[in-house]
């Protein structure tokens, strides 16, 4: 019989009709002779009566076969329920059954395919397709598609060109390792997989494309965390002509559609700006949660002659306060927390308790001196705990950023109902990286650095700023974009201050270069992490709650047991050998 609905949107409406379902068996009740089912579809659970009185033995017999996860068809008139369930949308109604045949059975289940399941997340990866049974889980996939369905038709209004970029192809450097793929025709060669399509999507502005978008597969292989994974998805946009400005107003459109035809909600636009170093210093962080405060405080000064040489001796003393929470921090906590700020390199964590009017705590005798001024500055009240970093800027600023983030969770301070969208503006070209003892870029080689700074190329590169922009969302990296260089001198000397030869910008970039000799438009761009957005939609932490099939921490899939080895003859075929460290 052919299926007429879905389970899951049957109604009242349509009690009397005829109606064929079919789907997977859920719960199972055998109730007074009378068989309940909970039949679940992808729309939802609908409850079938299999009454012996009605029905044949054969489909008594087949009823009473039923085990949990078996596949069914079912036909039978929708009657309406002697008592409703309120919690379920076919609550009104519910099928009885006349003829039931069993499409496939099904051995005991891994884990009891429910919302809320607590099943080892191994568990989960290893058996993903019954994980992705789960209702809440299909959900999420819902979600992901408004959401692309909603991007592709605002871009497609703004007459952005959907283009395909190769995926075997050559490094792009986005501050990541690349997985490489090796190539048989030509040996000892390999592609790299794209890390994004950066390149490319420039080059499409060189041929003049306009306006180019991409909701595109990204290729990382980097340390993997609750929002990374090796493979992600971002929606790519290219424009040329357009400035910074113009750029964010079309992205601020897109992700306001998104808000709105995915949650009803209506966001105020335009977001807010702001620059990378209040960020740094107000927030600790590149990427500021702005949905409560407890902002970071500069206490150098006031402590500069204070007889504690942790703080007086330090290029920088910041603190963070947490308000009227200090009797919930005991030593053991506080402890805790000091692991976490070593972590992130800070040396201690000091701290203080403000407690009827005084200041308390193992360090408060070296602050009687500026205790008012103390109190004044962080305006203490009671009960409030201070924790204090005494390092350089850099150290101060992340570590008291990562526990900023942390005591708001754990004291339950953030309202999750919010969506707090900014630009972070004025970002520096580079950053300095202690491994490599060099600066690299801040974001990738191909941003244009600001009219005002460029010269510094050639002096102080901590000094050049670019013409970049992220777009932050309740204290995620959603995306990042920028102005790009279109003119070869100036990607030369952006190549030259990143300490790539003549000869090695050449070998790697060639390409782009010798693009740049053909009329290259002034172009700009930016791409949003979709998998992290449809994360914060759902109300998730882990990117792996809408990614189909994602990898585990270790960048492998207990599925398919990807990466696995292979066989002799390919690695013979690519001319590899693998050197075997047993
Ligand atoms: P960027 O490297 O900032 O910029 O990446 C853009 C966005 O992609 C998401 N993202 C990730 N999501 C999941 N797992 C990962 N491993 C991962 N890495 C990045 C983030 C990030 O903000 N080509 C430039 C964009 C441009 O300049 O146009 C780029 O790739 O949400
Ligand atoms: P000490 O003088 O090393 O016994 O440290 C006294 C207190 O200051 C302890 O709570 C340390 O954790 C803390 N502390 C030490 N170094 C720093 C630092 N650089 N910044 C903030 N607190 C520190």
């Amino acid at each position: 019989m052919e299926r007429t609905m879905y389970a899951g949107r049957v109604r009242a409406e349509h009690i009397g009709q005829e109606i064929t379902l079919k789907g997977w068996v859920g719960r199972r009740r055998d109730l007074g002779g009378l068989i309940f089912i909970d039949l679940r579809d992808r729309e939802g659970i609908m409850q079938l009566v299999i009454n012996p009185e009605e029905v044949s033995a054969e489909v008594m017999a087949t009823a009473e076969s039923l085990r949990t996860e078996f596949v069914i068809e079912v036909t039978g008139q929708v009657a309406a329920r002697e008592q409703a369930n309120d919690n379920l949308p076919t609550g009104q109604v519910e099928l009885k059954v006349s003829a039931l045949t069993v499409l496939n059975t099904a051995k005991t289940t891994p884990f009891e395919i429910k919302d809320g399941v607590e099943a080892a997340d191994e568990t989960r990866l290893r058996y993903r397709y019954l994980d992705l049974r789960r209702p809440e889980m299909l959900e999420n996939f819902k979600l992901r598609a408004k959401v692309t369905h909603s991007i592709r038709n605002y871009l497609d209004e703004l007459e952005f060109i959907d283009v395909e970029t190769p995926m075997l192809t050559k490094s792009t450097p986005e501050g990541a390792r690349d997985y490489l793929v090796p190539s048989r025709v030509s040996q000892g060669h390999f592609y790299a997989l794209p890390q994004s399509p950066q390149i490319t999507k420039q080059l499409l502005m060189n041929a003049g494309f306009d306006r180019y978008y991409q909701i595109v597969k990204c290729f990382r292989d980097e340390d993997l965390r609750g929002d990374r994974q090796p493979e992600f998805t971002q929606v790519d946009l290219e424009t040329s002509f357009l400035s910074e400005k113009e750029i964010q107003d079309i992205t601020e459109g897109m992700i306001a559609k998104v808000m709105k035809d995915t949650k009803g909600i209506d966001v105020t636009l335009p977001f807010p700006r702001m620059a990378y170093d209040d960020a740094m210093n107000n927030y600790g962080s590149d990427k500021p949660d702005t949905r409560f405060d407890m902002l970071l405080q500069d206490l150098t000064n006031i402590v500069k002659d204070v007889d504690f040489k942790v703080f007086s001796e330090a290029p920088a003393v910041k603190a963070i306060v947490v308000k009227n929470n200090a009797d919930k921090y005991s030593r053991k906590n506080i402890d805790q927390m000091t692991e976490v700020a070593k972590q992130f390199g800070a040396k201690g964590l000091a701290w203080v308790k403000y407690v009827d009017g005084t200041v308390t705590g193992p360090i408060a005798k070296f602050l009687t001196s500026i205790e008012d001024k103390l109190t004044a500055a962080l305006q203490l009240e009671n009960n409030d705990l201070v924790l204090f970093v005494a390092d350089t800027l850099e150290v101060a600023n992340n570590t008291l950023g990562a526990l900023r983030t942390r005591i708001a969770k754990e004291l339950d301070m953030i309202d999750n109902s919010k969506f707090n969208f900014l630009w972070v503006v004025d970002w520096p070209m580079f950053e300095w990286s202690e491994e490599e003892g060099r600066y690299m870029s801040a974001h990738h080689p191909f941003t244009l650095p600001t009219e005002e700074s460029a010269h510094e190329l050639e002096g102080d590169l901590a000094k050049v700023r670019a013409v970049a922009y992220d777009i932050v969302l309740n204290g995620y990296e959603l995306g990042g974009g920028s102005l790009r260089i279109n003119q070869k001198d100036m990607q030369e000397r952006m190549f030259k201050a990143l300490g790539f030869s003549a000869e090695d910008a050449n070998d790697q970039f060639g390409f782009l270069l010798e693009a740049m000799d053909y009329g290259f438009p002034p172009h700009g761009g930016l791409a949003i992490g979709l998998d992290r957005f449809v994360m914060i939609l759902a109300g998730k932490d882990n990117i792996r709650e809408v990614i189909a099939f994602p990898k585990n921490n270790k960048a492998s899939d207990p599925m398919t047991q990807a990466p696995s080895l292979v066989a002799d003859k390919q690695l013979e075929e690519l001319a590899l050998s693998i050197e075997n460290n047993d």
